[in-house]
């Protein structure tokens, strides 16, 4: 198979986490007999640097003419100061915006290896199969007006939660698909006890759910959420929620896992192309140290050739491999538990590709 992903590093430990997961796909090419061409974007700080814009057309023409995106991280504290249209981020919303990219899918999966990474006790954890299912091309991300405002004489400011019925019903709808060939089990987040938004997003849901009776809807207050995500985190199956507390879930969700740096997701759209990213941010505090984890960007990396590319068994080759590698105890530095063994970003690539090419390990 041949096919063509756009690679965006974007800024921070973006870049080493990217590199990371193009040598996994460069393996499983090698492995399998696939030609992947990887063609290099900017996006975020760093192309504001070198183009004067956080998404620049040529990176928009790319990722559209490109079978995937593969995007690392982009932000950092020496672009905070920037214009707000000038911002890293504002990169990363508009490529969503642009290549409609209206579901963004984070699993959290419970690696037996891992459990004493987290700082939540076994027996919480073990087994936990969770995808959230984040609405990303709406709400308050997207609302206009956002601006700061001067109103009678005080400094005041803005930001709107706009939304469609037909924004929370694809997104909502696709939640329901997923859950019909998983659990069974739709959990929607929302506050409607205080938003209209919200409102509307509960009735979205019960509409939906009316065409997939096998599977269970079940509301919960973002609050609420917050804490059975914690507390009883196996009582979840799918989750849907809109933009802004998909974002805040779904790090929270990372403990489960050991780790921020271990959660992959994809970003889907009506026709493609998909965009795949972890979903931890650049990381300013460990850039450039060689000991960011690797593993969300190369997950997000197996996403892609099971969703985008079809190649199930690739796909099943990369997350076999990074299972290995976790089981023979190694770790970077955010999983690192006692009795284990340290290593940098790029041992870690080394070992994942060394399980896939069948090769020796370096340890
Ligand atoms: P962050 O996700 O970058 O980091 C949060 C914490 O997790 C830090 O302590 C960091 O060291 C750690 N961490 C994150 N990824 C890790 C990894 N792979 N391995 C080991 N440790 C990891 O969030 P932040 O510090 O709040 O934000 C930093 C910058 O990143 C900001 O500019 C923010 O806007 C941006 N950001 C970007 C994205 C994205 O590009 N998708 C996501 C989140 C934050
Ligand atoms: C993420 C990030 C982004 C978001 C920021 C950097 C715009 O936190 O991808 O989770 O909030 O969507
Ligand atoms: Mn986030």
């Amino acid at each position: 198979m041949k096919k063509q992903i756009a690679v965006l590093p974007g800024d921070g430990i973006g870049k080493e986490v990217t590199k990371g997961a193009v040598d996994v796909l460069q393996a499983i090419g090698d492995r399998f007999g696939h030609q992947f061409e990887f063609a290099y974007g900017h996006i975020g700080g760093v192309a504001y640097e070198v183009t004067g814009s956080p998404l620049p057309d040529e990176t928009v023409e790319l990722c559209k003419q490109s079978d995937a995106v593969l995007l690392g991280a982009v932000g950092g504290p020496k672009y905070d100061t920037l214009p707000v249209h000038l911002r890293p981020e504002r990169g990363l919303l508009k490529i969503r915006k642009e290549l409609d990219l209206y579901a963004n899918l984070r699993p959290t999966t419970f690696y037996a290896s891992l459990a004493d990474s987290s700082p939540l006790r076994k027996e919480i954890i073990q087994d936990v199969d969770m995808l959230m299912v984040r609405e990303l091309t709406g709400g308050l991300y997207f609302g206009k007006p956002s601006e700061r405002r001067t109103v009678d004489e005080k400094e005041a400011v803005v930001d709107t939660l706009f939304y469609k019925r037909e924004e929370m019903l694809r997104v909502i709808e696709l939640a329901f698909q997923l859950a019909d060939k998983r659990g069974k089990k739709v959990t929607s987040v929302d506050k409607a006890n205080v938003l209209e938004s919200s409102r509307m997003w509960r009735e979205v849901a019960e509409e939906v759910a009316k065409r997939y009776p096998e599977v269970k809807l079940e509301h919960m207050l973002v609050d609420n959420a917050a804490m059975q995500l914690i507390k009883n985190p196996k009582s979840f199956d799918v989750v849907v929620t809109e933009n802004l507390f998909g974002d805040i879930l779904s790090d929270e969700a990372s403990v489960l896992t050991g780790s921020l740096g271990m959660l992959p997701s994809s970003s889907l759209s009506e026709n493609g192309p998909y965009l795949y990213e972890p979903i931890h941010g650049s990381a300013p505090d460990i850039e450039g140290k060689n000991i960011a984890n690797p593993l969300a960007a190369i997950l997000s990396a197996a996403m892609m050739l099971r969703v985008s590319f079809g190649l199930e068994e690739e796909a099943a080759a990369v997350e076999k491999a990074v299972d290995e590698v976790l089981n023979a105890g190694l770790r970077t530095k955010d999983i690192l538990s006692e009795g284990k063994k340290a290593v940098s970003t790029s041992e870690m690539v080394a070992e994942v590709k060394a399980c896939i090419l069948g090769h020796e390990t370096i340890s």
